[in-house]
């Protein structure tokens, strides 16, 4: 038996016969692992003697026509326009690992609360710094002493009252805060007040200003770290950046279509939009880079492509078609080839092998990009599923209202627990930085705000309605791409599904 023949022989390991018309050149040039999966998927349900023969194997083949389209090794055009040298850094978060003894997540605690803390006490709030004291310290007081204590939400109740309760920790003790629950007569600061306590979420931190009155703390102010009112930064030069998330590469429900049209734009091969094409000089893409391989049960039936090295070599072959002078930022997300507790590194050296387009850079998830001095935090977002949970008001269909509560909270994923966090010294998800944009994906919707000066961008998705999201009730947005004009501070999204093609 020929040596190809033989090898699928041996891989089919009695799966199906194999005919002897089918000779060593049916197989030439064809990867064996991929074809023997498609064989196995082929012949999974079908009754009677499995038996491939040419004809058969040659239908296989061709339902798999686009693995060998990507096969073909694409080459890179720079485009005319563009002419100014990129400029742009990038700041990889650092996972750095410790044990996952008690006194590791102890330390990773602490740091989260006396960084957030300095955070709150270096903001506005210079009344509020002489009134700020100790849980433990606290104790002594008589009733009517107006403090502040800055801590950890432990819990939150709503009492039979209707007042909301929460106990606060800061490492010395626990204080039990009482916001009460606003009547008619109440003025718009004591309403605006509860609304806020009624968003508390468990392990954010928050400064309490309220009066003793043992056992509580009557509060009459809540402060988070929040962000800076400021002024976003734009450019002289008027250019682009695109938006991307969630592209799902290897995913049955990836919108090929639909990304080939963005392809044919970003290379200026058509009028849709054009005026906006010819400005884009970066994309950022902000996770979920490939569907990835057992991250749900079953998964391997919603797959066109089974090999998690080849979902990335197709994910770069299609990415070989943008420009060569437009520079692509990837982070990684939740189906990609790692570890799910954020801080992500950035993606594996053994995926990369065959990428050699130098305009591909690899970021962490999350992590800092400034492209002209724009400052971007680019996170995956999934840690969204928790803030949209663990706050009313908040859903899917808006991901820039959860946004813009983790900007509020200075923290990429609040709620600890849910969404799996390296224990470390130094807690990684703490926003140090203020960015003037903060780009998510995850919830494949497609969303925008200006929260303090800072633009909000959720990017959506390229991936089709899938079964889960349709169980949910959730809608997604696919194809739609948000591009951001630094000099106009324009943002406009572009729909893949209406360009003709
Ligand atoms: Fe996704």
């Amino acid at each position: 038996m020929p040596e190809a023949v033989m090898e699928l022989a041996k891989r089919l390991n009695g799966i199906a016969i194999i005919s002897s018309d089918l000779q060593e050149s049916d197989l030439e040039g064809t990867d064996i692992e991929s074809v023997t999966a498609y064989i196995v998927n082929f012949f999974k349900d079908a009754p009677g003697p499995k038996i491939l023969n040419k004809q058969m194997l040659g239908q296989i083949m061709q339902s798999h026509v686009q693995e060998a389209i990507i096969r073909t090794p694409a080459i890179q055009k720079p485009r005319p326009q563009n002419p100014i040298q990129p400029n742009f850094s990038i700041r990889n978060l650092e996972v750095r690992k410790t044990g996952a003894k008690v006194a590791d997540f102890a330390e990773y605690f602490n740091n989260r609360l006396e960084r957030l803390k300095s955070i709150i006490i270096s903001g506005r709030n210079a009344n509020f710094m002489e009134l700020q004291k100790n849980v433990d310290s606290i104790k002594q007081l008589m009733n009517g002493r107006e403090i502040g204590i800055i801590g950890m939400v432990y819990d939150k109740i709503t009492t039979k009252n209707g007042h909301i309760l929460a106990t606060i920790e800061d490492g010395t003790g626990t204080a039990k805060v009482l916001f009460l629950k606003p009547s008619k007569e109440s003025s718009k600061e004591q309403m605006r007040l509860f609304a806020e306590a009624d968003r508390l979420i468990v392990d954010e931190v928050v400064g309490i200003r309220g009066r003793i009155s043992n056992p509580f703390i009557m509060a009459n102010a809540l402060i988070r770290p929040d962000i800076p009112i400021k002024q976003r930064k734009r450019t002289e030069e008027d250019m682009a950046i695109a938006f991307m998330s969630d592209i799902h590469a290897g995913s049955k429900l990836f919108m090929e279509k639909q990304f080939r049209n963005f392809l044919k734009w970003i290379n200026l091969s058509t009028k849709y939009n054009q005026e906006t094409a010819e400005k884009v000089k970066y994309i950022v893409i902000s996770g979920d880079l490939v569907d990835g391989i057992g991250v749900y049960p079953n998964q391997e039936s919603e797959l066109t492509i089974e090999s998690i090295y080849r979902q990335y070599n197709f994910l770069f072959e299609l990415f070989s078609e943008v420009p060569e002078n437009i520079e692509i930022f990837m982070l990684p997300g939740n189906h990609d080839a790692m570890q799910r507790a954020e801080p992500q590194p950035s993606l594996a050296e053994e995926f990369l092998k065959d990428m050699k387009y130098k305009n591909i850079h690899m970021v962490s998830n999350p992590g800092y990009v400034t492209l002209e001095g724009i400052k971007i935090l680019s996170y995956h977002g999934t840690s969204l599923d928790s803030v949209i949970h663990g706050i009313k008001g908040l859903s899917y269909s808006k991901p820039e209202g959860a946004m813009q509560e983790v900007l509020k909270r200075r923290h990429l994923s609040p709620v600890y627990g849910h969404n799996p966090i390296v224990p470390s010294s130094t807690d990684q998800m703490i926003m140090d930085q203020v960015p003037d944009i903060l780009h998510m994906g995850h919830l494949h919707k497609n969303g925008s705000a200006d929260y303090h000066g800072t633009l909000i961008v959720n990017s959506g998705t390229w991936q089709a309605r899938t079964s889960y999201q349709i169980k949910l009730g959730h809608m997604p947005t696919p194809a739609v791409m948000p591009v951001y004009n630094t000099k106009s501070m324009e943002l406009r999204n572009i729909d893949f599904n209406l360009m003709a093609d």
